[in-house]
């Protein structure tokens, strides 16, 4: 399906996960890693990045929403998160791309309230010119400017996720 020049290519974002992981298994040699993502966004990103990091790990997820079509309503509704203790897990939390910062201050603070050992953030784009609510990111993959993007992983009203690779969404997509 080719609905638009990407703004990464496939290429591109599999080098970027191949880095980031390779950072990630640095840093959590002998931690007790539970690797959390963010869904339904982060489910590609996710999944490629965790078959990259090279040490024992647990994964689960969170289900969150905020936007509608395209715009954010800023408010998030939590709808899974982890049943099992969070308490003393070295949590790394994984979102596809921090736009307002508020979707991932929501989860953060929830998740910090479970006293977990230690919490970091990897984001795979940031749109930093949105950014309300100051969330530092401890891996971050792209920085991207502000326009709507769709694919590997992101939405435009559900529609797009299964593209391979990032591009800039345009109205008159709508109905492919
Ligand atoms: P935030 O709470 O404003 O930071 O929004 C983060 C969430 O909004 C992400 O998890 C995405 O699901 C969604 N989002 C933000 N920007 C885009 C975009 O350009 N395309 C698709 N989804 C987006
Ligand atoms: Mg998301």
């Amino acid at each position: 399906m080719f609905i638009g020049t990407p703004l990464i290519s496939e290429e591109q974002i599999q080098k970027k996960v191949r880095e980031l992981a390779y950072k990630i298994t640095r840093d959590y040699a002998n931690k007790d890693l539970l690797v959390i993502g963010i869904l339904k966004g982060s489910f590609m990103f996710f999944s490629d990045l965790i078959r990259h990091i090279n040490t024992p790990l647990k994964i689960d997820f969170v289900i969150a929403s905020s936007y509608q079509k395209d715009k954010s309503s800023g408010e998030v509704t939590i709808h899974y998160f982890p049943r099992e203790e969070l308490k003393n897990k070295d949590i790394l939390l994984v979102e596809d791309i921090i736009d307002t910062g508020i979707s991932l201050q929501a989860i953060k603070e929830k998740i910090l309230s479970m006293n977990p050992s230690s919490l970091k953030i990897c984001v795979l784009l940031d749109k930093k010119e949105r950014r309300v609510i100051d969330v530092p990111l401890d891996y971050v993959g792209f920085s991207i400017p502000n326009k709507f993007i769709v694919g590997y992983g992101l939405d435009y009203n559900e529609m797009f996720r299964n593209i391979p690779y990032i591009t800039i969404f345009k109205k008159e997509l709508k109905h492919v």
